[in-house]
């Protein structure tokens, strides 16, 4: 955090073209200090004015909800910090500067779903699960977002595809974790390419992209699964503004800006991604 903070500390605070981003002054003024904290100090000295015998559980859950909410605070201004930062750190790239003003995307923030990859997603999944919907993962390795989704909603039909080259234990595992929901998930061994190939278009409600995450192959996965995704699906994937991953971010917004009109690419916690389509 404090090398993150550092680099955004030397960034101007003004956006570089209508991202829709806070610059980093501004994402710290947001979350460093949230209007919220002081609005739940009431409920905390309450509860610990309390008497009888309720009175430390009281105190307990209260400071315990104050403490979540600061850190939910903390990982929303690293998230958008990244965001900045990383966007700012691409202006310099080729990719960026041959690309016309118009077509680069907007960017979105969502502070809600703290704070894993499948908090997010279950933010997501949830309104639209009062009937069945199904999700389609590129990339499931050991099952732990699929078994986190499908455990809890009873209504979500899940599909992963996972070539799992060179590595049968992990296959096994999330074999394991997937049977018992075996009505409603499969896991398909195969490549992205591969899989695509046999679904019909518009056969999913979210396709979530976490597979290979060189730049070419996110490129590839954005043109092989948006065709998959009902209108008014979304079009989803992990490691956006992640460090460690910076070809995921250069595919978007190559991949966006072939459609030839921006787009708002939303974001949350844990490097989570969407587009409404
Ligand atoms: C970061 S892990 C996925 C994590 C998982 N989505 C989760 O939330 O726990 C990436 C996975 O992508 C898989 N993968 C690599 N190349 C792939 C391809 N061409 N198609 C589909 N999956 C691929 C890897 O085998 C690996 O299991």
């Amino acid at each position: 955090m404090a090398k993150l903070l550092q680099s955004a500390a030397a960034l101007p605070d003004k956006a570089p073209w209508p991202s829709g981003l806070r610059g980093p002054a501004a994402a710290i003024a947001r979350w460093a200090f949230d209007q919220r904290h002081l609005d739940f100090s009431k409920s905390v000295q309450d509860a610990l004015e309390m008497d009888g015998f309720e009175a430390p559980v009281a105190a307990t859950s209260a400071l315990h909800d104050l403490a979540l909410r600061v850190a939910a605070a903390g990982c929303a201004l690293q998230a958008e910090l990244l965001a900045s930062t990383t966007v700012y750190n691409m202006l310099g790239t080729s990719l960026v500067q041959r690309l016309p003003q118009h077509v680069l995307p907007r960017f979105e923030f969502h502070g809600d779903g703290c704070c894993r990859r499948y908090h997010v997603l279950a933010d997501l999944l949830g309104p639209r699960l009062h009937q069945p919907a199904r999700l389609l993962e590129v990339g499931v390795n050991n099952a732990i977002t699929s078994e986190y989704l499908l455990n809890r909603f009873a209504n979500l039909q899940f599909d992963g595809v996972d070539p799992y080259f060179g590595v049968e234990d992990i296959y096994a595992e999330a074999s394991a974790r997937l049977q018992p929901f075996s009505d409603r998930a499969r896991l398909w061994r195969r490549t992205s390419a591969a899989a695509a190939a046999e679904f019909p278009p518009a056969t999913f409600d979210v396709v979530f992209i976490d597979g290979d995450h060189s730049h070419d192959a996110v490129v590839e996965d954005l043109r092989l699964w948006r065709g998959h995704v009902r209108p008014g699906g979304l079009l989803a994937g992990h490691d956006l503004f992640n460090l460690a991953f910076e070809g995921v971010l250069e595919a978007l917004v190559e991949s966006l800006a072939t459609r030839g009109a921006p787009e708002t690419i939303h974001f949350g916690f844990d490097f989570v991604w969407w587009l409404q389509l």
